[in-house]
């Protein structure tokens, strides 16, 4: 498995292949909402298995903070440990360019996948997309 950040349009069609697939097909998230005007200046990250996208995540910096969005790894990859190999690739891209201040969106499901690589959650629940989610702030 290889692990990268995103730089050629093919690479970024397979991510956003993967992220319909896994939001919009499975979570049922408005494929409107889903993709968004922030595409266009996020960061993108790619996880490969044999040329073939199964993790992807993209990474926003604004107002010297980076907001970690979009994780999505392949149905038939998961609980493999890839999810956390590509969030930890994300935080240290971000990291080398001098941010600490990293935070998230979790979906509440997803809370104990995150606490493991160092977020806390912060204030009470909330709906995103018709979805439960917690603000997650990175504290290592
Ligand atoms: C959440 C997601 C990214 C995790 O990726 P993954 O590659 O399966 O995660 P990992 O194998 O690295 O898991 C590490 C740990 O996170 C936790 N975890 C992972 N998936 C979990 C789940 N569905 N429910 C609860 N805990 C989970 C477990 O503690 C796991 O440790 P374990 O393997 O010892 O049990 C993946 O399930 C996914 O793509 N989900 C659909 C999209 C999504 O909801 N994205 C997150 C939006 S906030």
């Amino acid at each position: 498995m290889r692990l990268k950040q995103i730089k050629t349009l093919p690479e970024f069609a397979e991510a956003v292949r993967l992220r319909l697939e896994v939001f919009y097909k499975e979570q049922k998230v408005d494929p409107l909402i889903e993709m968004d005007q922030f595409d266009k200046s996020a960061y993108h990250f790619i996880a490969l298995q044999k040329k073939k996208v199964i993790g992807t995540g993209r990474v926003r910096i604004y107002n010297k903070k980076a907001k970690i969005e979009r994780i999505a790894i392949d149905k038939r990859f998961r609980h493999k440990g890839i999810g956390t190999k590509l969030t930890r690739f994300m935080i240290n891209f971000v990291r080398k360019k001098h941010i600490s201040n990293i935070v998230l969106h979790a979906q509440c499901y997803a809370k104990e996948f995150y606490e493991k690589l160092g977020f806390k959650a912060v204030g009470k629940t909330f709906n995103e997309a018709k979805i439960k989610h917690i603000k997650m702030v990175y504290k290592k």
